[in-house]
């Protein structure tokens, strides 16, 4: 297997999915209004983050992507909670000093409640662009000694097509149909790009060695049918919905490392009757539409083995994803996050052993990936729910969140111990 010394092994999370108690978020009083499961104390890492630690130790993870949650550094506009940001400061010590190499990520789709308050249409408006800018600001001053490696925005068109597009998220706007208006033309990716830009200015200013990259959730897209329609349709999504934002910034050489979540496979249909003239086939608009109305306007689902989450499990897509970003380009990729919810943990050994053999392949086509982080550590929120259990480690939330290894920790344990020599 092809992975270099010095690959990195390891995991990632988001703040508001495991740290427990942030109150002040956007997505706290969304769970309220539509009566979702509160996300309450979630995994609790914001006590138990030692144990985080000690978990990733047991894995022999040399790398860990978490993210620092807005509303918890920035609870009113302009105040700051150092004794937040120095908690921040001292997990990322930890980590390092257990030779785990810290990687931030700044937006991860939670943000601070005030923000919608002050500026109800959020990032159609310019305001959060110097909020976010600010709140970048203080975290780079307070983790520039301890982190070198930063995520600007974590799936940023998955945030804003279901938060924007969609209004299954907060702030919850519907867009839907005037997607290429408020997305494309001078549009929302627009603003998140330049938010990155200049993001990136301003870690590089205060550590020039800093490395900055995004994480772009990216499926492995195929046409329904193999005709030219829905290839034409195809396309017109990838742009959409990946190509975009990292035409933008790639080309402009605005990006150090392209983070890449990879999940699953998502067949295109052409549809007049649908925005961007495409009907791409989510489990999620299949679930919002209705299945016969899903199917009347060619919407395919795949056949294969899916996940508790209903996405189809296609480990092959991740090396052909990864390579055509590579071959497109060419800026060093990282894969953020791939992983299953899968609460028996049955399928979790083939689940790693597959993708993990598909991206060997990339790399041994030339592709240059530096690193690989599952998704996840440990159980977390769902963006509304419990159930989905992601974690290597289980969370007993009835009984003091404790840890417990998971099926599939040891295999990934090896794996990593032996630098992917046992795959
Ligand atoms: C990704 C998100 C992450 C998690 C996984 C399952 O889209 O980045 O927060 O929800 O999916």
């Amino acid at each position: 297997m092809p992975f270099p010394e010095g690959f990195l092994w390891g995991c990632s999370t988001a703040a508001y999915q495991v740290e427990g108690g942030n109150t002040g978020s956007n997505w706290a009083a969304w769970e309220a209004k539509k009566r979702l499961e509160p996300c309450g104390q979630a995994a609790n890492s914001w006590e138990m983050w030692r144990e985080d630690v000690r978990c990733l130790q047991e894995l022999h993870a040399n790398a860990y992507r978490f993210s620092v949650e807005w509303s918890r550094v920035c609870p009113h506009p302009g105040e700051f909670y150092d004794e937040a940001l120095e908690r921040y400061a001292a997990m990322a010590r930890s980590l390092r000093l257990a030779g785990i190499r810290p990687i931030v990520c700044l937006h991860h789709f939670s943000e601070p409640a005030w923000l919608y308050e002050r500026h109800p249409r959020g990032w159609l408006g310019e305001e959060p662009v110097e909020h976010f800018l600010r709140f970048v600001d203080r975290v780079v001053l307070a983790l520039r000694g301890e982190v070198s490696e930063w995520v600007t925005f974590n799936e940023p068109l998955v945030w804003l097509m279901f938060g924007y597009g969609l209004g299954h998220w907060p702030p919850g706007l519907r867009h839907l149909f005037s997607l290429e208006r408020t997305f494309l033309k001078d549009g929302l990716i627009d603003r998140v790009a330049r938010a990155h830009r200049e993001a990136r200015r301003l870690i590089k200013s205060a550590q020039p060695e800093a490395k900055v990259g995004l994480a772009q959730n990216v499926a492995d897209l195929e046409p329904a049918r193999a005709r030219v329609e829905d290839l034409q349709a195809l396309q017109s999504w990838d742009r959409l919905v990946h190509g975009h934002l990292l035409d933008v910034l790639g080309s402009a050489g605005e990006l150090d490392f392209l983070g890449l979540n990879y999940y699953t496979r998502i067949y295109v249909a052409a549809s007049r009757l649908l925005p961007m003239g495409a009907m791409p086939g989510y489990g999620e608009l299949e679930a919002a539409m209705g299945k016969p109305l899903f199917h009347l306007l060619g919407g395919r689902r795949g056949e294969g083995a899916r996940t508790d989450m209903g996405w189809e499990v296609v480990p092959t897509g991740l090396g052909r994803v990864a390579l055509r970003l590579w071959n497109a380009y060419k800026v060093p990729l990282l894969v953020t996050e791939n992983g299953i919810a899968d609460a028996t943990g049955l399928r979790r050994e083939d689940f790693l052993r597959d993708h993990l053999r598909s991206l060997a392949w990339a790399m041994g086509q030339g592709a240059d990936v530096r690193g690989y982080l599952h998704w996840s550590l440990v159980d977390n929120y769902e963006w509304g729910s419990f159930t989905p259990r992601f974690g290597l480690y289980s969370v007993d939330r009835a009984k003091a969140f404790k840890r417990k290894p998971a099926n599939g920790a040891k295999l990934y344990a090896s794996i990593v111990k032996s630098n992917g020599a046992v795959l």
